[in-house]
C-alpha cells in the first residue's frame, strides 16, 4: 500500500541498475536489468538510475531499452562531467516518457587532485557540463562526489554554479560513508541557507554504508530539507553499499508521527523484490537485515512467542504483510493443480507468462513429489531458478551420479550436452561438488576462476532445496550462475554449467566471429 498523503513527498530514486550494479561481482545480465527495472517502476519508484551509458555497449543498451519500456518512473542515466559522456547518456535516456541525465564531478580536494584542475577551472567545467546537458534535457541532476568531505564555502560556490546552469537536482552524496546524521542534516540545510536558488531545486542525499550509517544519514538528511532519497534494494553497492531502500521507505512509514513523509512506494512488492535482487545479483541477503533479511519477522525465544501469540505488536512494529511476505506459508502438496499454482505465484507477486508457468509447474510437481511440504520460499526458488535458465544453453547437465565416502577421492560420473552433443566423463575430485565441476571442465576447458561458490538451504529440513550461486571470472569478465535443488550437488553442477553459459554468451558479444570453445584470452 502506498504511503499517499498530503505529507511532504519523499522521491525514491533507485540505483540498484547502476551503483549496485557497481559493487564487484554484482554484474547482471540484460534481461535481469530489464526486469528489475520493470518491478522498480511497478514498485512505485520514481527514479530508476538504470546504468553509465558510456561505460559499456551492454550498459547503454540496457539503459536504452530501459528507457523504452518505462511506464510512470523517470528513467535516469549517469555521466561523468564531460561532453562525451552527457551525449552518450542522452543518447540511451532520451527515449524515456521521463528522461533525467545525472552528471557529476568530485569536488573535495582529494578529488580535485584526481584530474589536477584548481577550483576556478573545476567551477568552469561544471558551468559547461551541466549547461550542456540542460541543452539536452529538462531534467539534469548534479552531484559534487565526495561533497560530505568537500569545504563548506566551495561546496555552496558549486552548487550555485549548477543551479544557474539549469540542474533541477542537486544531490549530495556521501561517497565514501564518511558522514554522521548530524553532519547530514547540517550540509542540507547550510545550502539551503546559502545558496541561490536553493529553494526553486530538489536537494537529494546519496548515501554509502561504510559506517553503518547510511539509512539514518538519509534520514537525517530528509529533516533538513531533502526530498529525494538515493538508494538501492537490500542496501547492494560499492564497498558496504548504498542506503537501503526498503529501510527508508519503512522508517519513513512506522514511524510516520517523527518522519512524517510520504513516498509513492507500494511497499508490499518489497520482499519480492528483494529475493530477485539478491537472486541475480549472487548477493545474500543476511539473516538478520533489517525488513528483508529471513529471521525480521522470527520471533525464537519463548517470551517474545508468547507475547505475539498474545497480541502481535509487543514485539512486531511492522506486518510481515506491509513488505508483502505473505501469511499462508505452507504453499501447495503434489496435488495442486496449474491455475492454483498461478495464484498462488500471482499473490506473491510473480506473474508468468504460460511457457514460464508450464516449466515452473512440471518442477514444481517434481519437487512435491520429493518433498513433504512446498513452502513459499522454495517457489521462489523455483521461479528464479526458471528465470534465470537461459534461452542459450550451450552446456547442459543430462545425468550426474557420484560417489561419496569417507576415504575419498570422490568420483562424480557424467553425462553432459555440450552444443547439442551428449559426451560421458567422469573425474574425481576433494569433494562430490569438485569431482562434478572436474568433470564439466574435461568436457569444456577454461580459464575462468571461480570467485565465489555458495550455498543456501531454502527452508528448514534435510530435505530442503539448496540455492547455489557460482561466480566466475575471466579476462575482467564476471557472470554469475544460480540453481536450486534438494540435491545440493546437482544445484552446484548445474550453477556453474549456468554460469559458464553466461560466460559464453558474453565472449560472443565481446568477440562476436570467434568460437567460443576456443575464445578464452581476449581482453574486453
Ligand atoms: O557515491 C557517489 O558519489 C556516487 C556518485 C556518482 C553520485 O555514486
Ligand atoms: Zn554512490
Amino acid at each position: 500500500m502506498s504511503t499517499e498523503t498530503k505529507q511532504p513527498r519523499v522521491l525514491i530514486f533507485d540505483t540498484t541498475l547502476r551503483d549496485g550494479e557497481q559493487s564487484p561481482g554484482a554484474t547482471m545480465t540484460h534481461a535481469e536489468k530489464l526486469e528489475i527495472a520493470g518491478l522498480l517502476d511497478d514498485m512505485g519508484v520514481d527514479i530508476i538510475e538504470a546504468g553509465f551509458p558510456i561505460a559499456s555497449e551492454g550498459d547503454f543498451e540496457a539503459v536504452s531499452e530501459i528507457a523504452k519500456r518505462s511506464r510512470n518512473s523517470t528513467i535516469c542515466g549517469l555521466a561523468r562531467a564531460n561532453y562525451a559522456d552527457i551525449d552518450r547518456c542522452w543518447e540511451a535516456v532520451k527515449h524515456a516518457a521521463r528522461p533525467r541525465i545525472h552528471t557529476f564531478i568530485g569536488t573535495s580536494p582529494l578529488h580535485r587532485a584526481i584530474p589536477n584542475l584548481t577550483m576556478d577551472q573545476m567551477a568552469e567545467r561544471i558551468h559547461e557540463t551541466v549547461t550542456h546537458a540542460r541543452n539536452l534535457c529538462d531534467n539534469v541532476q548534479w552531484s559534487p562526489m565526495d561533497a560530505t568531505r568537500t569545504e563548506h564555502d566551495y561546496l555552496c560556490r558549486v552548487v550555485e554554479i549548477a543551479i544557474r546552469a539549469g540542474a533541477t537536482t542537486i544531490n549530495i552524496p556521501d561517497t565514501v560513508g564518511y558522514t554522521y546524521p548530524f553532519e547530514s542534516a547540517k550540509i542540507i540545510r547550510m545550502l539551503l541557507e546559502r545558496v541561490p536558488g536553493a529553494d526553486t531545486i530538489t536537494f537529494a542525499t546519496h548515501c554509502h554504508n561504510d559506517l553503518g550509517m547510511a539509512t539514518a544519514n538519509a534520514l537525517a538528511a530528509v529533516e533538513a530539507g531533502a526530498r529525494q532519497i538515493e538508494c538501492t534494494i537490500n542496501g547492494l553497492g560499492e564497498r558496504a553499499g548504498n542506503t537501503a531502500l526498503e529501510e527508508v521507505v519503512m522508517a519513513m512509514r512506522v514511524r510516520n508521527d517523527i518522519l512524517p513523509y510520504s513516498t509513492g512506494i507500494d511497499t508490499t512488492k518489497i520482499m519480492n523484490l528483494s529475493r530477485r535482487v539478491s537472486q541475480v545479483s549472487g548477493f545474500p541477503v543476511q539473516f538478520n537485515k533489517a525488513i528483508v533479511g529471513k529471521n525480521a519477522f522470527l520471533h525464537e525465544s519463548g517470551i517474545h512467542q508468547d507475547g505475539v501469540l498474545k497480541n502481535v505488536q509487543t514485539f512486531e512494529i511492522m506486518r510481515p504483510e506491509d513488505i508483502g511476505i505473505t501469511s499462508n506459508n505452507i504453499a501447495m502438496g503434489k496435488h495442486s493443480g496449474r491455475a492454483a499454482l498461478r495464484s498462488k505465484l500471482k499473490e506473491m507477486g510473480f506473474d508468468l507468462a504460460d511457457n514460464q508457468l508450464n516449466d515452473v509447474f512440471v518442477r514444481f510437481k517434481a519437487l512435491a513429489d520429493r518433498k513433504k511440504e512446498v513452502y513459499d520460499e522454495d517457489l521462489v526458488a523455483l521461479v528464479s531458478d526458471e528465470q534465470t535458465n537461459d534461452a542459450y544453453e550451450y552446456l547442459q547437465l543430462k545425468k550426474l551420479r557420484v560417489i561419496c565416502g569417507t576415504d575419498g577421492p570422490q568420483e562424480a560420473e557424467m553425462v553432459l550436452s555440450v552444443d547439442g552433443v551428449d559426451h560421458t566423463i567422469d573425474a574425481t575430485g576433494d569433494g562430490p561438488v569438485d569431482a562434478a565441476f572436474n568433470c564439466v571442465k574435461m568436457l569444456f576447458p577454461h580459464q575462468a576462476r571461480l570467485e565465489l561458490y555458495q550455498v543456501h538451504a531454502v527452508t528448514e529440513g534435510t530435505d530442503a532445496q539448496a540455492t547455489v550461486s557460482v561466480r566466475l571470472q575471466e579476462n575482467g569478465r564476471m557472470v554469475t550462475g544460480s540453481s536450486a535443488d534438494t540435491d545440493t550437488i546437482v544445484a552446484s553442477t548445474r550453477a556453474y554449467i549456468n554460469a559458464l553459459n553466461r560466460l559464453i554468451v558474453r565472449r560472443q558479444k565481446s568477440n562476436p566471429g570467434d568460437d567460443v570453445k576456443t575464445v578464452s584470452y581476449h581482453a574486453e
